[in-house]
């Protein structure tokens, strides 16, 4: 399962225009919960859009479950499920039903198959009362629980969400943050500025003007964070 798991950036450099996004980020990573923290502007957009090829590095290497994010895209698109701070820019159907069975085109499903996903993703999310409801009645907390219903369904083996709760309120952080973090079985980037959600990661990295400053233990990879951002 570790050789499954293994999140490797080898020396990676991101520049845009010439300037630097991220310097020399080398790091090997194995845990099931991964926090990803620093100021506005650090490079922890830049960090979790290299693990599906949505950002490319300038230099160095990136190996996510042994796959090279640049040579198998389209299968690492497959296998990484990527979460945004706003569910609109994820949901493309009118209903709840139609937005998740779309995340299915292309794979080959019978329509039984996929009616079965459907049927348990929407439970799984708790959207059993708003299936044939229009996507954009949703509430945001509602919209963002069916934009990770459109990536579980599709069975992803790692999941990144950046700054998945940055739109909900207090109640709706807390769902979708114990949705990631205690019951999907996948291995999850979580990139935060909640300091609470990343404490109860396995590791935290913290990245400073495009350098991955430390990773390691959440408590005191916070707590030096705090110290230095009173
Ligand atoms: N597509 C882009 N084109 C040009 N510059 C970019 C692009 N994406 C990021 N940058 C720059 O790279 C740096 C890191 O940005 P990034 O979005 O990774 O930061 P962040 O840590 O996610 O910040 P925030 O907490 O505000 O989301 C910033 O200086 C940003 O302006
Ligand atoms: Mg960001």
């Amino acid at each position: 399962m570790s050789g499954q798991q293994e999140i490797r950036f080898e020396d990676v450099c991101v520049e845009f225009a010439g300037r630097a996004a991220l310097r020399e980020v080398s790091i090997t990573l194995n845990e099931k919960r991964i926090g990803v923290i620093g100021s506005n502007g650090s490079g922890k957009s830049t960090f979790a859009r290299l693990f599906n090829g949505l950002v490319s590095p300038t230099r160095g290497r990136v190996m996510i479950h042994g796959l090279d994010p640049l040579r198998d895209g389209r299968r690492l698109r497959q296998r990484v499920g990527f979460i945004f701070s706003n569910p609109d820019a994820q949901i493309v159907m009118p209903t709840v039903t139609e937005d998740l069975a779309f995340s299915l085109r292309g794979r080959g499903l019978t329509r039984a198959e996929v009616d079965g996903r459907v049927t348990s993703t929407i439970a799984a999310v708790d959207l059993g009362a708003h299936a044939e409801a229009s996507t954009h009645g949703l509430s945001s907390g509602q919209k963002q629980l069916l934009a990770l219903g459109a990536i579980l369904i599709g069975e992803p083996d790692l999941v990144v969400a950046d700054e998945p709760t940055a739109m909900l309120d207090a109640s709706n952080s807390r769902k979708i943050g114990n949705r990631l973090l205690d019951e999907i079985p996948q291995q999850l980037v979580l990139v935060t500025h909640d300091l609470r959600l990343a404490a109860r990661c396995d590791v935290v990295l913290r990245f400073k003007e495009g350098m991955l400053l430390e990773h390691g233990d959440p408590r005191s990879v916070i707590a030096r964070y705090e110290r230095d951002h009173p």
